[in-house]
């Protein structure tokens, strides 16, 4: 019995297993969107971050004999980021994958976001992963821009939580009179994290590209952003 899609010749009872088979996979489709990382396959996988071994989809994991407690501990949050080596008075620790290799295979990851006064973290993406981000210092006006282009944001205080869901376009600004410090939760290991000015306009995407999506005249406008833009990022 054949199930070819093109010939149109097969039976209703011949077409009843295609339906299923489709069914099955747009059911498995819609799970894996509400997914984040997939799920481990055992209990843990502290990652060898060493080059050698192959990587499909994660790292390989640690020899298990050599895995202590001390591999499920980060300490980098005790100090707090430096607010002036990103141009714009905020500083992102990362405790992914690659900072805390534990949680490798876990489909979770954190930040640690430190604010001078009037600090931002610009516009950006994590395409892999939805984030809630919760303030343990300061007040932080925060929002996100939904795939119809509504802007959702907030004022925050101290022990307040946001959230900003996967792909999102988003950004956070200090808005109280004094330092501000967040914990951000994200369901990946690696959740990216492409800031949009720098995609935009620190990639070499060509000036006639750039020049016709943002409405401007001439190459002195871009020139001016480009170099506009805090590099750092
Ligand atoms: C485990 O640790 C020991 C001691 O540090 C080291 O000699 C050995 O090569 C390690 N084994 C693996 C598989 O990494
Ligand atoms: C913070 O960053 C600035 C700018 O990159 C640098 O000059 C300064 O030395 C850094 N401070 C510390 C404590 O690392
Ligand atoms: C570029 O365009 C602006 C107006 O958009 C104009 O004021 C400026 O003179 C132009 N510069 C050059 C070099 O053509």
């Amino acid at each position: 019995m054949t199930y070819s899609i093109r010939s149109g010749v097969g039976s209703r009872q011949a077409w009843q297993p295609i339906v299923a088979f489709v069914c099955t996979a747009l059911m498995a489709g819609a799970v894996m969107v509400q997914a984040a990382d997939p799920d481990p396959l055992q209990d843990f996988c502290v990652a060898d971050l060493s080059p050698s071994g192959p990587r499909v989809n994660g790292l390989p994991c640690k020899d298990r004999a050599n895995v202590t407690s001390k591999d499920f501990l980060f300490t980098d949050f005790r100090t707090s980021g430096n607010v002036s080596a990103k141009g714009t008075n905020a500083y992102p620790s990362f405790a992914t994958v690659f900072e805390y290799p534990a949680l490798n295979t876990l489909g979770i990851s954190h930040v640690r976001l430190d604010f001078g006064i009037g600090g931002v973290v610009p516009p950006h993406t994590h395409p892999f992963s939805s984030e809630t981000l919760f303030v343990v210092q300061g007040s932080i006006y925060t929002g996100f821009v939904s795939f119809d282009g509504v802007l959702y944001a907030e004022t925050l205080q101290k022990g307040d939580i946001y959230i900003y869901p996967k792909g999102t376009l988003h950004f956070q600004i200090n808005v109280g009179t004094g330092p501000a410090i967040t914990f951000n939760s994200l369901n990946s290991q690696y959740p990216g994290f492409l800031v949009a000015a720098n995609q935009l306009l620190l990639s070499n995407i060509p000036a006639a590209v750039l020049e016709s999506s943002l409405g401007i005249s001439n190459a002195t406008d871009l020139n001016l952003l480009e170099a506009s833009v805090p590099p750092n990022w």
